[in-house]
């Protein structure tokens, strides 16, 4: 591909967003210094992203938790390679949390050398998809698709921002040996939320008390964070960022929303894609809300 895409820079293989990414920046990032308390969310585009830097955010900062603070939760824990608001990432006070949608080989190097944790939030792909196609829809700095039919191609051939999905995940996971990284499925999450959390503090080795507990789970429900403008990006992106139509960060939050969406030919196309790329993949996938 080349770079004159409107929307998309390519990057040693992986795709950028082009109208908002800083290519000095980008650069410069293998050698970014990293600390061992920081702690990152990777995941693909459309994972649940925003919901685990909420999480995060909720976890660490008190003034967040207890309403103390009204600081927005992309400047909590702001993206790596888009960085939006121009934060001093090195004067960021310790623990550092950053989101990232960076394939494992264009981290920092020092993610390898530090024991700095990483959370990797993993959602099955035909509900990425859809999630996908309505937020590039709704964005003006993505590539709007007439149909689903057109942005299945789009995405299976990874020419969005973040590339190809299987290549994500599959890269992350066969390299996780290298780095200190948890994996967690977005179905885990929205199946049993407590649980999640739990299992987060404990890789994250932070211990909160009940009171604290109950006040997370509290405000990172789904319709806790469509209301509160801290916990989504919709001004971020109406007023500095653009939209197209009017559009919403928390659309469904549901598992399986794919349903209505995939004609029978359109899924079984991705079922055969999926087979053929994900053989031997022992991470689970949930595709419906009522599955084991
Ligand atoms: P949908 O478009 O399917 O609703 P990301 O932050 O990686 O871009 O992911 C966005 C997706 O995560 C959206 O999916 C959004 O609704 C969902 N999401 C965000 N917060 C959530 C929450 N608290 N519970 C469930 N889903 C959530």
């Amino acid at each position: 591909m080349d770079n004159t895409d409107e929307y998309l820079y390519e990057f040693k293989g992986y795709n950028f967003e082009k109208q908002i990414v800083n290519i000095e920046h980008l650069e410069k990032m293998e050698d970014f210094e990293i600390k061992d308390d920081d702690v990152f969310i990777v995941t693909y585009p459309k994972s649940g992203t925003i919901w685990t830097q909420n999480i995060l955010s909720l976890i660490y900062f008190e003034g967040h938790r207890n309403n103390t603070e009204n600081i927005e939760t992309m400047d909590r824990a702001p993206f790596l390679e888009y960085n939006i608001h121009n934060l001093d990432y090195d004067k960021m006070p310790s623990p550092r949390i950053f989101a990232s949608h960076l394939p494992h080989y264009l981290v920092p190097k020092g993610l390898k050398i530090k024991k700095t944790k990483i959370l990797y939030i993993y959602r099955n792909p035909k509900d990425i998809l859809i999630s996908y196609f309505h937020f590039s829809n709704w964005l003006i700095t993505l590539e709007s698709t007439d149909t689903i039919e057109n942005y299945l191609e789009k995405f299976i051939d990874g020419k969005v921002v973040g590339s190809c999905w299987f290549d994500h995940i599959r890269g992350w996971y066969e390299h996780r040996h290298d780095f200190n990284i948890m994996f967690l499925s977005y179905e885990d999450m929205k199946r049993d939320l407590r649980s999640s959390v739990l299992k987060i503090c404990s890789f994250l080795e932070k211990k909160l008390s009940e009171k604290d507990l109950d006040a997370v789970l509290r405000q990172a429900t789904f319709q806790n964070m469509k209301c509160d403008p801290r916990a989504n990006y919709n001004s971020i992106i109406k007023n500095e960022i653009g939209e197209r139509d009017t559009g919403c960060f928390l659309r469904k939050g549901t598992i399986g929303d794919w349903k209505h969406h995939l004609t029978v030919k359109q899924n079984e196309r991705f079922d055969m894609i999926f087979k053929k790329n994900m053989k031997d993949f022992p991470l689970k996938f949930i595709w419906d809300i009522n599955d084991e």
